[in-house]
């Protein structure tokens, strides 16, 4: 392989949107690193910053319209997208995206995205309402579905002045994914094989799922509480596995010991109390409820203002009850809800669920024994028993993931009954 070919050719496309002057700290990072970067824009990009700025960068002609007078190359969108390692949109409107989405090529930076067999990675950036629009959502699933990879935006003030998520990822996390992925690209080859591009099936469009997971802290003072161990990793991997989906998926977040996945709308919230606001205030909304977090069944009756000190040889905290959730969710249940609960257990683990499924009214629930080994707080597998009114399906010891995905699969067995 000669030394041209072993340059990595990012396509850098920058649509309409605030954020497209972070492209140009994104392409300075890339030159940086070594990589060989040519520009294009939307029409609309071109309002917020001006073709010259990158062309004087990249020395290059920077292609917004294949029309264009002084555009030099005649069939410039085949020429773009064939000659590069990479197609990084940066920042990515919902507008652009839902485009690439549906196959639209109506400007020089959608017809690129249609003619390229590079591998694509977008970073979007938008408003908040926008963004948990349910079309974008989708939009994105599809697009995940198709192969492509994402930089997701995060949570911050946005350009509106509203905080939420939508806000451009930090230009070093973009220009470290684009160097992570040219690691798995041979340069000088296109073939998007050489990437994992499982096509994930989406059969979970039009659900919208809240899920809590977790556990809860029970304040005992302003530095001491009650909580368990449990690590979140269960009801993050239904989060994760739901919007891989296409589902719309919002989860309600306790105490947890590892981050949430992607794409999903996280609502924090560490007691009891909380938890159980922020569950009701978004249950209207929900098609499925899966209450996956290990919420404290009972809190302190009195928290100290102060810091408790220790003057005496023995103490006692009187404990109240707290909420069950998962049964407020099931007597407040709207048509067509789905409501699914989590039995941890230590023995008779079938009939203690299945009791707890006909006590909160539920549709299904999973079982499992913590004591067994592999499948307690904070392991990555899990052994357990998904309980319907009308079988019980035990699995083996088995990946977090493969389980939510399994229980996935019957919730939509459920559903087309
Ligand atoms: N749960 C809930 N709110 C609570 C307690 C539990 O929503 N305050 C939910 C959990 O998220 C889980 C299910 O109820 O989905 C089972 O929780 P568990 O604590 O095991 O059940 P309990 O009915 O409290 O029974 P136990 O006597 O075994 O604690």
């Amino acid at each position: 392989m000669s030394d041209n070919q072993k340059i990595f050719r990012v396509g850098l496309c920058v649509s309409g949107g605030i954020a497209a002057y972070k492209a140009i700290e994104v392409l300075r990072g890339l030159q940086k690193a070594g990589c060989e970067v040519q520009v294009c824009m939307t029409r609309h990009a071109t309002e917020f910053i001006q073709p010259l700025t990158f062309r004087a960068l990249t020395d290059k002609y920077v292609l917004v319209d294949d029309y264009a007078p002084d555009n030099p190359d005649p069939i410039a969108h085949i020429n773009f997208s064939q000659n590069i390692d990479l197609l990084l949109v940066v920042p990515a409107t919902a507008n652009v995206i839902a485009k690439f989405a549906n196959g639209i090529a109506d400007d020089f930076l959608t017809s690129t995205y249609l003619a390229s067999t590079a591998p694509v990675l977008i970073a979007p950036a938008m408003n908040t309402t926008m963004w948990f629009q349910p079309a974008t959502q989708r939009n994105i699933a599809q697009l995940k579905n198709d192969g492509v990879h994402f930089v997701e935006p995060v949570s911050g003030r946005l350009a509106c002045e509203t905080v939420g998520t939508g806000k451009l990822e930090d230009v070093e996390n973009i220009v470290s994914k684009v160097l992570s992925l040219k690691s798995q690209v041979s340069t000088g080859n296109n073939l998007p094989e050489t990437l994992d591009l499982k096509p994930e099936t989406l059969d979970l469009l039009g659900e919208k799922i809240l899920i809590t997971t977790g556990g809860t802290r029970e304040a005992i003072d302003p530095v001491r509480f009650i909580s368990n161990h449990s690590s979140g990793k269960m009801g993050f991997a239904i989060a994760e596995a739901a919007a891989k989906r296409g589902a719309e998926v919002t989860v309600v977040v306790g105490a947890v010991s590892v981050d949430p996945p992607e794409n999903v709308k996280i609502i924090n919230a560490v007691s009891a109390q909380k938890m159980h606001g922020s569950v009701m205030q978004n249950l209207s909304d929900a098609t499925i409820y899966i209450g996956a977090a290990a919420v404290a069944d009972y809190r302190p009756k009195n928290v100290s203002d102060n810091k408790i000190k220790k003057n005496d040889e023995s103490m006692t905290i009187e404990l109240e009850r707290t909420t069950d959730i998962l049964s407020e969710v099931s007597k407040n249940r709207h048509n067509g809800l789905l409501v699914v609960g989590f039995a941890a257990e230590t023995n008779d683990v079938i009939d203690y669920a299945r009791g707890k499924m006909e006590r909160k009214n539920l549709d299904m629930i999973v079982a499992n024994d913590v004591t067994r080994k592999g499948a307690g707080f904070g392991s990555d597998e899990n052994q357990a028993t998904i309980i319907t009114r009308e079988n019980a399906v035990e699995l083996p010891l088995i990946s977090k993931m493969e389980l939510a995905n399994k229980i996935l699969d019957e919730i939509i067995s459920l559903r087309n009954k």
